[in-house]
């Protein structure tokens, strides 16, 4: 069933270019150059979307968030499941809440959709098992096609849940009058590039190989990113902990000085998400701090990136260059690939690691 690879996980995550241009197309009507509208989700009526997971879908939900937010000015509030279902949460009108889960089972997901659908919202599913109880329970289901996921850390569920996200922003922002008929072509062009240019990432597998077996021996590693890549921070950090027991913490950048620069020193490795985007300045000083006060740094970024982190990183990861929704579903790959192979190198049991389930069905 693994074919020839070692691992479920390094299967699931080789199928990615398949499974997300099979949900892309899912979405995406590409011969028109536009998104197929979903069939009870009105984006224009819409006046907020809560988002809510656990876990790896809880980040696909924060990089939504960005999406929504910047492209079709739709007000997005975000939360995990535990916290959000317990917190008596306030609605307002117009709202309508999205559930993003692989199961479709989490325990304290579907209890969310439960509170949410008896407070009146409009409730959507997005999951990948089609007979799951979220997927019955909700009043709109859309659906990730990445197929049966084995592995316990979740990789190619993950860019499904971006891949169809990322089609919903764009139809978010085309029924909100945000995006042009135009402008709608073009991103639906940048979005049926994707699975190549996830292809094109993939084959850095070698390199993430080499680095892997050094950060193998580092005491803590620090995810850092700013934008739609502080969430990728936060699965690359959880990624890393699950598989390779390695104590891994995601930040926004940005907060570097308020606190996680004091963990600072040289057994500490920076994996430093940075794109050659609007903020790379921003993140790339961040890259220096860290740099001057000890610490390893793995940069992943682009060509530009990489001329100009050339003397300030440890390492370069060079990722095709993608911009826009692309971006973080590309990128995605290489923080899987890296722990993947830090786990291998360590020798855990990477399928199935210790204290965890592949669904969370109590809480
Ligand atoms: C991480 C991981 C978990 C799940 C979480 C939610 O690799 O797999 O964090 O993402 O338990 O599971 P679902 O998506 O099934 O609700």
């Amino acid at each position: 069933e693994k074919g020839n690879h070692r691992h479920f996980m390094q299967k699931e995550i080789y199928e990615q270019p398949e499974v997300v241009g099979r949900t892309l197309s899912a979405y995406v009507d590409a011969e028109a150059g536009r998104i197929r509208p979903v069939e009870g989700i009105d984006f224009a009526g819409m006046s907020r979307l809560l988002v809510v997971g656990c876990g790896t879908a809880s980040y696909a939900g924060l990089i939504a968030e960005y999406w929504f937010e910047a492209m079709a000015g739709l007000p997005v509030d975000n939360d995990i499941a535990s916290e959000f279902r317990y917190r008596d949460p306030a609605f307002l009108p117009g709202d309508a809440a999205l559930f993003i889960s692989q199961s479709g089972e989490t325990a304290d997901t579907l209890e969310a959709l439960r509170l949410c659908k008896a407070a009146g919202l409009k409730t959507i599913a997005l999951v990948n098992t089609p007979h799951s109880s979220m997927a019955r329970e909700a009043d709109v289901v859309v659906p990730t096609l990445a197929g049966p996921e084995v592995g316990v850390a979740s990789t190619k569920a993950f860019t499904c849940q971006l891949a169809a996200l990322a089609s919903l922003a764009v139809l978010a922002a085309s029924q909100r009058g945000k995006l042009s008929p135009e402008a709608v072509e073009a991103e639906v062009a940048s979005l049926m590039a994707i699975p190549a240019q996830m292809n094109a990432a993939l084959a850095i597998e070698q390199e993430i190989d080499q680095l892997a077996t050094e950060l193998a021996h580092a005491s803590i590693v620090l995810y850092l990113g700013r934008n739609v890549f502080f969430p990728l921070a936060l699965e690359g950090a959880l990624k890393l902990k699950e598989i390779s027991y390695i104590h891994a913490e995601g930040y926004a950048a940005g907060e570097l000085k308020h606190g996680p620069i004091a963990l600072i020193e040289d057994d500490v490795a920076v994996v430093a998400i940075a794109p050659h985007d609007a903020l790379f300045a921003k993140t790339r000083s961040s890259i220096q701090e860290v740099r001057a006060r000890g610490a390893r740094v793995i940069a992943i970024t682009d060509k530009a990136g990489a001329d100009e982190l050339d003397s300030e990183a440890s390492a370069i990861l060079k990722l095709p260059d993608v911009k826009g929704l692309a971006a973080p579903i590309v990128a995605a790959t290489a923080v899987q690939l890296l722990a993947y192979y830090v786990a291998v190198h360590k020798g855990t049991d990477v399928d199935q690691p210790r204290n965890l389930a592949k669904s969370v069905t109590v809480e």
